[in-house]
């Protein structure tokens, strides 16, 4: 039987390392997927968090770049992400973003390349949150 993931994890395997030239053929979001992938299959948690490669998310300047999505909960984009030293640090959040009620974990205990590397945290469709306004 299959069950639907808790979350997705985006990752853009399309950007080149920052500054690189452009037939550089290093791709450092693919690098993170590997580390992510076998990272995640040694917790046991591959089928809770789902991983998603995806081409560019318009964030092309910050390699790796990364989008964690549930349903009804905010959407959190996440650059600068370097394969070699953070996916550790991104399954702690993706734990604390699934342990979450809103999607929006508590600053002081999100990983330090999670609080720098932030780029946005997005509604869900329709929310209700102490965040929201209503306009008109
Ligand atoms: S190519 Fe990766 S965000 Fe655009």
């Amino acid at each position: 039987m299959t069950h639907s993931p808790e979350l997705e994890i985006y990752i853009c395997g399309v950007c080149r390392p920052k500054n690189a030239d452009s037939d550089d053929p290093r791709r450092p979001g693919r690098d993170l997927m590997k580390k992510l992938k076998s990272k995640l299959e040694e917790q046991g948690l591959e089928e809770r968090f789902a991983l998603k490669m995806m081409q560019c998310m318009s964030v092309c300047k910050r390699p790796a770049t990364i989008t964690i999505v549930s349903p009804g909960k905010f959407t959190f984009t996440v650059g600068d992400l370097d394969p070699e030293t953070t996916a550790n640090d991104i399954i702690t959040f993706a734990k604390l973003y699934a342990a979450s009620q809103d999607g929006i974990p508590d600053w002081s205990d999100r990983p330090e390349c999670i609080r720098q590397g932030i780029i946005a945290r997005t509604p869900p469709f329709n929310a209700i949150h102490q965040r929201v306004k209503d306009v008109g």
